[in-house]
């Protein structure tokens, strides 16, 4: 018999079809002349309800079956006579592929609490919530390729391990197959590195856009999308210690050409999973509501479809670091001394709780914040002619804060190098980065999207560990 997956049985199938379907179990019903089954395989959000006849052989498997147990199920489609699904299967034989022992088995039909599925989640992607962010996240991968793809970039693999820390952006991670019970020391009692795998210090990467510039000064328009590494001790909800970022870098490109790039990737990333995936966002946006029930009023917030209809409908906000530093310290809240982090000197960084003001209660609509002081951002930052800013770009949203960083690029050689050595970044760490500003250096400009950020924000999840399948945060790097 023809093996089909729940998605195109529900989405196709007429009642007299006989299939075969392999799930797993997530209900059982059984009463003495009947039991309903609901399977799911992963294929959709929905499930499947499998109708049992109490007198057929498939009825003595009931006592072998329970949530989580896996099903190989044979028989014919019938008109469903129960409310909220058309069809249902009716089975003529039931195979028990995998057991799962119910007084073992942790996952139970009812709601379980994030922090209790983050200690299982070699198990959680059975639950109905991390089924459709895996979904979903899934989709935003296509879409991301897809989007730039449909625009003529072309996409490029940049190193994981690299031997420098240019980039500046937090902590890095050590590697090395030196043993570390009995590291081999120079004369001068330091590490001897050139005993090490690659003969110099080396480190798990924070960002791979220094590498993704030279591609783009040939290239014209490239991205990378691969994993990044910061070893921040940051405990927060939107911060990972291995996350996933998106770093498109195009050459002939200023900082507005930037940011005109940034607005329509979002919009269009936010539309395609709205178009793609309406059954998961259905799903969560319940999820969302029942979760806001139980706070207070003002801190509830935005339903998740206006939540996106939020991106897509308003022309993002586009303000200098000094526009907004200035409404922030005017602010009621800074007055009132309400900000965790009081808004007081020019050339300060801001906070997420500054961020979301700006676009949650001031602009109300996502918000780019460009021209920043320069001694708060990289060294490779385009400068101004006011000698005290650069041409960086981040842009905000709500609930989130910084979802990405970006600037217009320094292509001025004799700049550059200024900055490099005024920021005591060794010379011996960038010279091939430099030496693409004496040959053929144009304008360019990119920016980075932090990709669990935008899952983070297009699910309406909470917390960060929630839209990766196995987070890695400060001790813990469990599975
Ligand atoms: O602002 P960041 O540090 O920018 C860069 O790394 C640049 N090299 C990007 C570029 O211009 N090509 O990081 C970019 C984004 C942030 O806006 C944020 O969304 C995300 O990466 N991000 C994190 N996401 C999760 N956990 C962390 N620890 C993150 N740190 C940054
Ligand atoms: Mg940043």
């Amino acid at each position: 018999m023809q093996k089909q997956f729940v998605k195109e049985v529900l989405l196709e199938s007429e009642a007299g079809k006989s299939l075969m379907l392999e799930g797993w179990v997530r209900t059982k019903r059984v009463s003495k002349n009947v039991a309903f089954i609901t399977l799911n395989d992963g294929s959709t959000i929905k499930n499947i309800q499998i109708v049992v006849d109490g007198n057929s052989d498939a009825f003595k498997q009931m006592d072998n079956i329970h949530t989580g147990t896996a099903l190989r199920v044979s028989g014919k489609l019938v008109e469903s006579q129960g409310a909220g699904q058309q069809i249902e299967l009716q089975a003529d034989d039931i195979i028990v592929l995998g057991d799962a022992d119910p007084d073992k088995y942790p996952l139970q039909p009812k709601k379980h609490s994030m922090e209790f599925l983050r200690e299982i989640a070699h198990l959680r992607f059975r639950t109905n919530t991390f089924n459709a962010v895996f979904r979903i996240r899934h989709g935003l991968t296509f879409g991301i390729h897809k989007f730039f793809n449909d625009r003529g970039f072309y996409n490029i693999h940049t190193p994981i391990i690299t031997g420098s820390d240019a980039e500046g952006a937090g902590a890095m991670f050590r590697v090395t197959t030196l043993n570390l019970n009995d590291i081999p020391k120079t004369d001068d009692g330091s590490v001897d590195v050139k005993q090490d795998f690659f003969g110099k210090e080396t480190n798990l990467t924070v960002s791979g856009q220094l590498e993704a510039e030279l591609a783009a000064l040939a290239l014209s328009k490239v991205y990378t999308f691969g994993p990044t590494f910061r070893a921040e001790n940051s405990n927060t909800s939107r911060h990972l210690a291995e996350f996933w970022m998106i770093e498109p870098e195009i050459a002939f490109c200023d900082i507005k050409c930037n940011m005109d790039i940034a607005e329509e990737m979002l919009k269009y990333l936010v539309k395609y999973v709205i178009d793609n995936f309406p059954d998961e966002l259905e799903f969560l946006r319940k999820r969302l509501q029942d979760e806001e029930k139980n706070k207070k009023q003002e801190d509830r917030s935005m339903d998740l479809m206006e939540k996106l209809q939020f991106i897509l409908e308003n022309d993002f906000a586009r303000i200098t670091y000094t526009e907004a530093f200035d409404v922030l310290r005017n602010s009621k809240p800074n007055k009132k001394k309400r900000f965790e982090f009081p808004v007081e000197e020019w050339g300060m960084d801001f906070q997420s709780e500054h961020e979301r003001y700006l676009v949650e209660k001031y602009y109300k609509k996502p918000v780019i914040v460009t021209d920043y002081p320069k001694d708060i951002k990289a060294f490779y930052m385009k400068q101004n002619d006011d000698n005290k800013t650069v041409r960086g770009m981040d842009v905000l949203f709500p609930g989130i804060g910084e979802i990405i960083g970006g600037s217009q690029r320094e292509e001025d050689y004799d700049k550059l190098l200024n900055r490099i050595k005024e920021m005591g970044i060794p010379e011996k760490d960038v010279w091939w980065y430099l030496e693409t500003r004496k040959f053929g250096s144009v304008v360019h400009s990119g920016f980075g999207l932090g990709f669990e950020r935008l899952v983070l924000f297009v699910t309406g999840m909470s917390n960060i560990r929630d839209v990766i399948p196995f987070p890695r945060t400060p001790k813990n790097a469990e599975f």
